[in-house]
């Protein structure tokens, strides 16, 4: 299994926030910041640490540091920008890419119309974000396209995932772990989460 769903009542309670339908933009914004920082928590995890030598007021001692020159993170427009501020929270100095995916309404394929990477993106960690992975179709087209960049090393954290989106990641690309606050139960004739949480997009930008 490449995924980790975080289980935790913090996390349940504010996913329920999250999805009231009478939540507005603002309280959606912030949720999304918030849940992304624990997401977050959970896909560094496994971090490596560069030794380092610091003087606390008492005494030196030895101990680690994340390079953050390691990590890029890659936003899929438009709802995953809406995850940004929560993970640059965690690591401040990461680079920033976009790449830029619409789901075409009737096909549901994705769409790609923006892609800009910062220098050097082979080398880094890439953490690909956007809260929702249902068909898994724009995430999966993010991760080749990447990887046609050279790219290595990609994590992905979203907040809700449908079996089908995990399944999809799993099969295209088995070397990427997936981090997600939650699993839902199916997707409906329109490709949308169930329960879910509606266009993640709209609710971010209020467009709707
Ligand atoms: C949403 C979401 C994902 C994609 C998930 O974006 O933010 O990128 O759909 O669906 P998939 O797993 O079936 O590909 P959307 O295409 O609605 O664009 P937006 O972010 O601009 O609203
Ligand atoms: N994109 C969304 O924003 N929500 C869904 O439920 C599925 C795709």
């Amino acid at each position: 299994m490449n995924e980790k769903v975080l289980n935790h009542p913090l996390i349940t309670h504010k996913l329920a926030l999250l999805r009231d339908v009478g939540t507005g933009t603002k309280v959606f914004r912030e949720l999304v910041t918030e849940i992304s920082i624990f997401v977050m928590y959970e896909a560094m995890r496994d971090a490596k640490l560069e030794e380092t030598t610091i003087e606390t007021p008492l005494e030196k001692m030895e101990t680690g540091m994340l390079n953050e020159d390691h990590y890029a993170v890659v936003p899929i427009l438009r709802a995953g920008m809406g995850m940004v501020d929560g993970i640059l929270n965690v690591i401040p100095n990461a680079k920033i890419g976009h790449i830029g995916l619409y789901r075409d309404e009737e096909t549901f394929q994705p769409v790609e119309y923006y892609y800009k990477m910062p220098e050097g993106i082979a080398d880094r960690e890439v953490l690909v974000i956007d809260p929702m992975l249902a068909t898994g179709g724009s995430a999966s087209a993010t991760i080749s396209r990447l990887k046609q960049d050279g790219v290595t090393r990609v994590k992905l954290l979203c907040i809700v995932a449908a079996p089908q989106g995990i399944k999809r990641i799993e099969d295209d690309h088995p070397d990427v772990q997936i981090f997600c606050a939650t699993v839902d139960r199916e997707l409906n004739e329109n490709a949308y989460i169930l329960p879910g949480l509606g266009d993640a997009g709209d609710r971010v930008y209020g467009t709707k």
